[in-house]
Order: structure tokens, then sequence, then C-alpha cells
């Protein structure tokens, strides 16, 4: 492998592009950062020495230029519909350029044939990516991010609640891990290609949580009580369509309703807590506790006023006023692609067995 080689971070500007680049540099590894705008992430990527290319990481003709003179890099399809088109034209582009090796970011639930067809295509991204021999890839498999908790923060700061369809309130479901902890073992393996080649990571945070104790590790760092409201699906709907950031098509509404009903069915439960932040990063995973703190600490809307709260409950009755959209109805929709005996993850034997500590070493997962 290449001594100093240098890395293409896609999505740089997004929750684990932007922490990966950052520590790569720290590393000293020279960056590439792709990302759609000149803005204050790229000037804060710039100053941290990486090199930012600017474009659309949907267009092939881009994503070959932000390849030239790369041997390695980080392929992160945007939280977004259309990652199969991402991971294609990644795929093609990475291996037109004979990267050496490159790390990818899955999911925990990818599998073959579950419901959610994004996950699908994840899964198809994955197999995609491995398909040239010449070019080593890591997987890289994160849950339930931490992140996704501090989504409803403004609300548990300014009316107490801690709105999601995670079902019951009692069981530890998910160990949430940071943004940074998945940055950290995305960076090891993009480091260390030697060691990490062909292997399967699932990056979490030290505990299993439940719902309760993710509501009060909320109210701890914001300094008032803060409980936990199992909501419907139908209310999750509403919520998606009517709160900011409200960019989320029916389509993307439609596949975090299946995640949510993986989490209720305790999925990203399976083996877990992992090891692999202390095995790649060489310290432990961030606790949930000290993730919401320091997300508090630098939030200074987050701290109590009469104008916020009005502000919070008027969000919360624009939930209620806001019109639910039947998903089944829009997943049936026609250019919509649909699997016949779809499987939840723990009713797949193949995605159970790739969940064992063992399958960390496997080739490739999918393979089992
Ligand atoms: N969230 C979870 O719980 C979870 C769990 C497991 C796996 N994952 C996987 O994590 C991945 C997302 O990673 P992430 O959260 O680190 O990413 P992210 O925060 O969604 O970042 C995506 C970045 O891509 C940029 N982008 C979007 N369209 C673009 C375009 N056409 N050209 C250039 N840049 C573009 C966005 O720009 P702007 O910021 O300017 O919009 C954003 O900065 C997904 O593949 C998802 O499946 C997520």
């Amino acid at each position: 492998m290449t001594s100093h080689a240098k890395i293409l971070v896609t999505s740089a500007a997004g929750k684990t592009g932007m922490h990966t680049a950052l520590q790569l540099r720290q590393q000293g590894f020279p960056v590439r950062a792709f990302v759609r705008r000149h803005d204050h992430r790229a000037k804060r990527l710039e100053s941290a020495g990486a090199e930012v290319f600017v474009g659309n990481q949907y267009a092939l003709r881009d994503m070959r230029a932000a390849m030239q003179g790369v041997q390695r890099a980080y392929q992160c399809a945007p939280t977004a519909p259309n990652g199969l088109h991402f991971n294609a034209v990644f795929t093609v582009a990475a291996h037109e350029a004979q990267l050496e090796h490159v790390v990818t970011m899955s999911q925990w639930l990818a599998s073959a044939d579950h419901p959610s067809l994004f996950t699908r295509e994840v899964y198809l991204g994955d197999s995609l990516i491995s398909m040239r021999p010449d070019m080593s890839v890591t997987t890289v498999n994160p849950g339930w991010f931490a992140d996704n908790y501090l989504m409803v923060l403004d609300m548990a700061a300014h009316l107490g609640v801690f709105t999601m369809p995670l079902g019951d309130g009692d069981i530890k479901k998910n160990a949430p891990p940071s943004n940074e902890d998945i940055a950290g073992v995305v960076t090891a393996a993009l480091a260390d290609p030697d060691r990490h080649a062909g292997k399967t990571y699932r990056p979490t945070g030290p505990a299993l949580l439940s719902p309760n104790e993710v509501a009060d590790s909320l109210g701890q760092a914001l300094g008032r009580r803060v409980r936990y409201m199992d909501i419907s699906e139908r209310m999750m709907v509403k919520a998606l369509k009517a709160l900011p950031p409200a960019n989320y098509s029916v389509a993307a509404v439609t596949q975090l309703a299946i995640y949510a009903e993986e989490y209720r069915r305790g999925a990203f439960a399976v083996n877990a807590p992992t090891d692999d932040v202390r095995l790649l990063c060489g310290r432990e995973a961030e606790s949930f506790a000290s993730i919401v703190r320091r997300t508090v600490a630098a939030r200074p809307d987050l701290s109590p006023g009469i104008g916020r709260s009005v502000k919070a409950m008027a969000g919360f009755l624009k939930i209620l006023g806001t019109s639910a959209f039947n998903l089944e109805q829009a997943q049936s929709q026609r250019d919509y692609v649909r699997v016949e005996a779809p499987s939840f993850c723990q009713d797949d034997e193949t995605w159970l067995a790739s969940h064992t500590p063992a399958a960390r070493d496997l080739k490739t997962v999918h393979a089992a």
C-alpha cells in the first residue's frame, strides 16, 4: 500500500464525513473533501488543510474528477434517496481510478431481502464495491446513530418530552455511537488498509440504552425532567413532515418507519455493544450522556426562555395539524421496487450470522 496515500472523503460536510476528514488530517494524510457547496463547513475543512472539491456526488463526471490522484476513499452515500445511484457512481469511478482501498459506510440492517428498499440498496452497494479483487474494502455498519436522538432536542429542552416511536420505554434497544466514534473507525480503516482490509466493523456506543434512559440523559444535560413518549407511526410521519429539517421525501419517511420498527423489534441490540471503537481507535466509545452534554453546551438556544417554549409548542401544534400519509400506499407507488417475501433482520439467518462477533473477519459478510 502507498505510505502517504491521498484520501477522498465523500459527503465530507456530513455527520461522519466531516470528522473523518478532520481526523485524517490530524494524522497527516492528504485529504480531498467532496462537498456540494463552498460554505462554512468547507472553510472548516480547508482550515484543517483538506483540499475541498465542490461538485455533485451523483454525477459520474464529478466523481471521476474527484478521484484523480487519489489512492483511498471513504464511500458515504448521503442520507437520502438514490443511495444506489450514488454507490454505482462511486464504484464505477473507484474501479476506473484503480483505488487501492475503500472504506464503505453501510448499515447495521444491511441484508438482501430487507423490507426497506434503501437497506436492500445499501446491501447491493456493498456487494458492488467489493467486486474488484485488486481493491480492498472495509465495511462499516453502524446502527442507529446517537445523532438521531438529537433531532428532537428542542422539544426535550422546551417541552420536557422525548418523542419517538421506539416502543416499550424500559427495554434496552440501542447502543448509540457518536459521529466522531464512527468517523474514528472509518479513519483507522483508511489509515491502515493492511490491517483492516476485508473486515466489517459495527461501531456502537459503550452501553445499550432503553428509551427511558435516553430521555434521562437528555434531561440531565438539559437540567430538567424529560419524559419519553412512545408515539405512533402515524405521529412520526406527521412530525417528519412538519419539523425542520423538513427535507424528508415521502420515500425517505417510509424507510424511516421501517427502521423504527426494526428498533422496536430489537435489531439494533443484537450483539451490541461491540468493542470496535476501542479496537480501532484505542479509546473507549463515548457515552450517550457525554454526547448530549457537549451538544447542549454548544447550543445556547436550548436554554430556557418563554419565547422558545412558545415556539416549541407552536411546532408541536404544527405536527398535530399536519396530515399524515399512508405508508403502505406510498410504498406501492409504481416505481418503488418491492420484494415478494421481505425479511426483518432477526428473521434472516444470513443477517444473524453476519452479526456474530466472528463475522468481523469474513472476507465479505454477504457471502455468508
Ligand atoms: N443515521 C443513522 O442512524 C445511520 C445508521 C446507519 C447507517 N447510516 C448511513 O450513513 C450514511 C450517511 O452518512 P452521514 O450521516 O455521515 O451523512 P450525511 O450527514 O447525510 O451527509 C451527507 C452529505 O452529502 C452532501 N450531499 C448531498 N447531496 C450531494 C450531492 N449531490 N453532491 C455533493 N454532496 C452532496 C450533503 O450536503 P449538505 O449538507 O450540503 O446537504 C451532506 O453534507 C447513509 O448512507 C446512511 O445509510 C446512517
